[in-house]
């Protein structure tokens, strides 16, 4: 016997022959057949019998024409719409069909083509469902709002966004670029008691010194060349809300300055107005540079690092998760297929090992990217090693496994000399590196060369010394 729980077929036909027989054939499946002979009778009770599939009769008095479609499909979103016509045409058809059917039929109604066509339309809902049921599992078992992740370092992000949610505190999310700052700033939003209000995101980066101004405090009409009316700033639109300050490390001190001072009372004036405007607002900030490094160098006010650094979210780089690119790859993957309308690629295992071991220096935002192309280029077939860009194929010894060893044949030998020469040095240096935290002239003795070497081929290879200190 099936689990399953009987689907419900509702046919809305004032012929009720077509009726009778079509719940004779459909009823003979096992399935729960209603019949409705006017657009009057059906629609009040369509919440009620939720119905799963709909053959709709386009020779309705109170809704002829494709004008059921159209107020079937708002009303029922994603359940499959049959037509079906007293005298079917071609162009009768392509209209319908058009206007969201899944299918057109004729009377008389075939027995055979009924049930054929209701079984398609079934089947393809049913795949539809559990596809989407797969997917919300993906997200229940490894997903945050919108983040996905099983990696102990995310378990611990999630963690305090969770707690940091049920506050007010200014929290400053710092992370390489592509790493999820601005996921992690909704997820702490959509948990806030604020959840109801406005998350207004502003870049700060993006704007010279003047706009910037205007656009965190608004202004009033002819305060400067180009201000031809009053504006609200995002300080006033977040009232009530959060301010996600994205990029804060581009801005320049005197920003910083009235940033600080907005920040101690939540008041401000609007640039060129004389009234002072207070707000409730709960700041979220972000940046991918070291601020501390920006603080030493006298381009952020240490003062205001300390305002915004009541309560610092880290989020770890993608190659220090690489527990996470098999879930993050499968749910791009399966997100990119269905927007180009292809099929998911299978993914071989030497691919995956690849991806794996990469430095991935976009982070998730890269990863992400890079499914998209590769949906595009082996759409249903194999993501093998030769659809992977070059660097992330490597093509030898590998930095800190240099166990497995892959010499690729496709590549000009000096080209591949060079790669492996540069990954052998890498993974040396960096062993030296974790030995000696960091320190260059003990690395550089170690190495039997001078400490200006070992800086020109860190530089080269892009490993920071900062990495491996504390
Ligand atoms: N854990 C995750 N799960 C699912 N998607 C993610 C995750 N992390 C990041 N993404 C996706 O990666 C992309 C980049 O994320 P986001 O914009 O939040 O990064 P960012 O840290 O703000 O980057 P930048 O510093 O460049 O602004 C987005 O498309 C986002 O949806
Ligand atoms: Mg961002």
């Amino acid at each position: 016997m099936s689990t399953r729980p009987r689907e419900t077929v509702l046919v809305i036909d004032p012929v009720d022959v077509s009726g009778q027989q079509a719940r004779k054939l459909l009823a003979a499946e096992e399935r729960r057949v209603l019949h409705a002979s006017s657009a009057q009778e059906a629609f009040p009770l369509l919440a009620e019998m939720r119905p799963d599939l709909v053959l709709a009769s386009l020779d309705l008095v109170d809704l002829p024409g494709l004008r059921v479609l159209n107020a079937l499909r708002t009303r029922l979103p994603g359940v499959p719409l049959i037509a079906v016509a007293s005298h079917p045409t071609v162009e009768g058809a392509v209209q319908a069909l058009k206007a969201g059917a899944a299918d057109y039929l004729g009377h008389p109604l075939s027995p055979g083509l009924v049930s054929e066509k209701v079984g398609r339309c079934l089947t393809d809902l049913r795949n539809a469902r559990s596809l989407a049921a797969a997917r919300n599992e993906a997200k229940d078992r490894y997903g945050f709002s919108d983040l996905l992740s099983r990696s102990p370092k995310m378990l611990h992000v999630f963690e305090q966004i969770r707690s940091v949610a049920k506050t007010d505190a200014t929290v400053l999310i710092r992370g390489e670029t592509g790493t999820g700052k601005e996921l992690v700033a909704r997820a702490i939003h959509e948990r806030s008691r604020r959840r109801e209000k406005p998350l207004i995101a502003i870049n700060c980066g993006a704007f010279t010194e003047t706009l910037l101004e205007s656009e965190l405090f608004g202004h009033e009409k002819g305060s400067f060349t180009g201000a031809i009316g009053r504006r609200q700033g995002v300080f006033e639109m977040a009232d009530g809300g959060s301010l996600f300050l994205d990029e804060l490390g581009e801005t320049s001190l005197s920003v910083q300055v009235n940033m600080l001072r907005v920040l101690e009372d939540f008041t401000f004036r609007r640039v060129g107005g004389a009234d002072s405007i207070e707000v409730d607002v709960r700041i979220i900030a972000a940046t991918n540079v070291n601020l501390e490094g920006a603080v030493k160098d006298a381009r952020f006010r240490e003062d205001l690092f300390y305002r915004l650094n009541v309560f610092p979210i880290l989020l770890p780089p993608l190659r220090e998760r690489a527990e996470d690119i098999p879930i993050l790859m499968h749910h791009f993957l399966t997100d990119a297929a269905r927007e180009y309308d292809l099929s998911v690629p299978t993914i071989t295992p030497e691919a995956l090992e690849l991806t794996l071991r990469y430095r991935w220096p976009g982070n998730v935002r890269q990863l992400r990217a890079m499914c998209e192309r590769w949906v595009i280029l082996c759409a249903g077939g194999e993501l093998r090693r030769e659809h992977l860009p070059h660097d992330i194929q490597g093509g030898a010894v590998v930095t800190e496994n240099p166990g497995a060893v892959f010499i690729d044949d496709s590549i000009p030998l000096q080209q591949l000399v060079d790669r492996v020469s540069n990954q052998v040095q890498r993974a040396y240096l960096h062993r030296l590196l974790t030995r000696y935290r960091g320190h260059l002239q003990q690395t550089a003795d170690a190495a039997g060369t001078t400490r200006r070497t070992v800086y020109t081929l860190m530089k080269k290879l892009d490993l920071d010394a900062e990495n491996y200190k504390g």
